[in-house]
């Protein structure tokens, strides 16, 4: 749990992470508020090793909601920089989760691959082929603004029913076209997001997905479809999976301490990628079990951090991580 792990040219101190959690606390405009500074700045003081910042909008029309970071707009970098700096201080490796909603998203102008509802919203538009090159080039241009921003790490976010998820899914993707049919045609919208994106991320940082690994309905995407889709992407250059499930459509999930665990398992398994297991993890021995029989090699703790935000040090009750300030605190055996 507290070695490093090194991912291109960045060192991730320990193997912590705090998962993209959407904060709905950025102005109407998507910009970085107090909340951020002090929400991410306690979880970095807290020596987690790895805080990927939660789901932020390539393209205004991809909010989950209307006080959702955005990375749309060059104005918006200053901000996102300043959590960097913050975190980065504290010796934590600054990530960021880029994203679109697709026809989950808030607003009006819903986008997908079909025009499919989710349950209880309106249809959203099915994307020409130009449409869909125009949102590639969105997530290109969030990737820019990433770098300029100086985070070490990109995650994209292909998981939980938002859009490269939507594509993904044989349920939410009808179409008939080079983007639907075959799982290697309902990749193609995340494969040309990855080009895209590698062509302004440093070739030097890590580059990382999030997918959910199964659907949990007859017809959705299976284990065997997310390890194909992690052998194409590390193929493609992508050095780490993040491993959740689940979100396209409403669904029963049998909920337990690391249920999604066997699912970052496979993919670590069977492509030999990196990886992150996330999901009800939430006891050091649990997360020390999950590492050392080497079934992930990052554990990420949502809910926990969020009740919890010094759970890393508390689990490693060592002077040296703990930060001088809070020495006299420091728990003693
Ligand atoms: C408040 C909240 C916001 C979340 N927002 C995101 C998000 O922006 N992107 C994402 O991929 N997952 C999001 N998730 C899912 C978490 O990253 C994580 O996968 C999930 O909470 C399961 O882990 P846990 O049991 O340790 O909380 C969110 C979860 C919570 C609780």
């Amino acid at each position: 749990m507290f070695t490093s792990f090194e991912l291109k040219a960045v060192t991730i101190p320990n193997r912590i992470v705090m998962p993209a959690m959407c904060q709905y606390s950025a102005t109407e405009d998507g910009y970085v508020t107090n909340w951020h500074r002090v929400h991410y700045g306690t979880r970095a003081v807290g020596g987690v090793g790895l805080i990927i910042l939660e789901a932020t909008a390539v393209e205004k029309r991809g909010r989950l909601s209307n006080h959702d970071l955005g990375i749309w707009d060059d104005d918006q970098i200053p901000g996102l920089r300043e959590l960097v700096e913050l975190g980065q201080a504290h010796g934590c490796v600054m990530g960021i989760q880029i994203a679109h909603g697709g026809r989950k998203s808030f607003g009006e102008e819903l986008v997908a691959p079909s025009a499919l509802a989710f349950p209880k919203m309106a249809a959203p538009h099915a994307l020409t082929v130009s449409e869909i090159k125009d949102v590639v080039a969105s997530w290109r241009h969030a990737a820019r603004r990433a770098h300029a921003a100086g985070f070490d790490l990109l995650q994209i976010h292909g998981a939980h029913g938002y859009l490269i998820h939507q594509f993904l899914s044989p349920l939410s993707n009808r179409r008939t076209d080079a983007y639907g049919g075959s799982l290697q045609n309902r990749m193609r919208f995340l494969v040309e997001i990855v080009e895209a994106v590698q062509g302004e991320w440093p070739e030097d940082r890590p580059l990382s997905v999030r997918l959910s690994a199964v659907d949990y309905l007859d017809g959705g995407l299976s284990v065997c479809d997310t390890v194909e889709i992690s052998r194409t992407l590390q193929d493609r250059g992508v050095d780490l999976m993040d491993i959740s499930s689940g979100g396209l459509l409403p669904a029963p999930i049998k909920l337990g301490p690391g249920y999604q665990v066997p699912y970052a398992e496979a993919v670590k398994q069977e492509v030999g990628i990196p990886t992150i297991a996330v999901g009800l993890i939430t006891k050091d021995e649990l997360a020390q079990e999950i590492l050392s029989n080497g079934r992930a090699d990052f554990v990420a703790l949502g809910r926990e951090l969020l009740r919890n935000p010094y759970w890393v040090l508390k689990a490693q009750a060592k002077e040296e991580i703990w930060p001088w300030q809070y020495h006299r605190a420091m728990p003693r055996s």
